[in-house]
């Protein structure tokens, strides 16, 4: 069945000034539509069509001749993810059980914050930073292209775009002070919070 390309859950001006409508256009309407597109035309009639898309990004990471099928299908999967990681009026700080991790394994939020913007920052070229669960440690992760934390058996909690897709209109190259919006002013930390709960039950 076919993998269907996700509405934003915000209108397209909703996380303006941070994100502006246009890069939103583009970035949904035409990068992850065209991800999806692509992911559901490369599976079509063959056997991963009928497996989830979570199911197919495990399957043809490890096969180099699957390079294709396993970029677009973690593009498609990332930016859905991805959409749900902010909200407009997002940022502040987490509560909760997920308040307490973060404090028992980074030693404060402040620790988390500086590690996540250090993977934003550093990843060189295009690529997601990520907040996962590992095992039962929360850990921060940078990934290249379009590679998933699933691929290390980690389970993605938070994702930060930083292809420059995901910024250049509104930031150009100051890609520190789009992470630095991200954190501050975009994060959806409910949104966080029930990826934790689910994936310590
Ligand atoms: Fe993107």
């Amino acid at each position: 069945m076919a993998y269907q390309l996700p509405t934003l859950p915000y209108e397209y001006t909703a996380l303006e000034p941070c994100i502006s409508k246009s890069t939103l256009e583009f970035h949904h309407d035409k990068h992850h539509a065209a991800y999806v597109n692509n992911f559901n035309n490369a599976v079509q009639g063959t056997e991963l069509d009928s497996k989830s898309i979570e199911e197919v990004i495990k399957i043809t990471a490890t096969n180099p001749s699957q390079a294709g099928i396993f970029n677009n299908a973690a593009q498609a999967w990332n930016h859905s993810f991805y959409w749900q990681c902010m909200k407009p009026n997002g940022g502040g700080t987490p509560s909760g059980a997920l308040a307490d991790k973060i404090n028992a394994d980074f030693g404060g939020f402040d620790k988390f914050v500086e590690a996540f913007k250090t993977a934003g920052a550093t990843q060189f070229g295009s690529g997601w930073a990520w907040l996962v669960l590992d095992g039962d440690t929360l850990k921060v992760t940078k990934t290249g292209n379009a590679d998933n934390p699933f691929t290390a058996g980690q389970t993605p909690l938070l994702t930060m775009d930083v292809w420059e897709h995901a910024y250049y209109l509104d930031y150009q190259n100051k890609r520190p002070d789009y992470i630095g919006d991200f954190l501050g002013k975009l994060v959806n930390w409910d949104f966080v919070a029930e990826n934790f709960a689910q994936a310590t039950v």
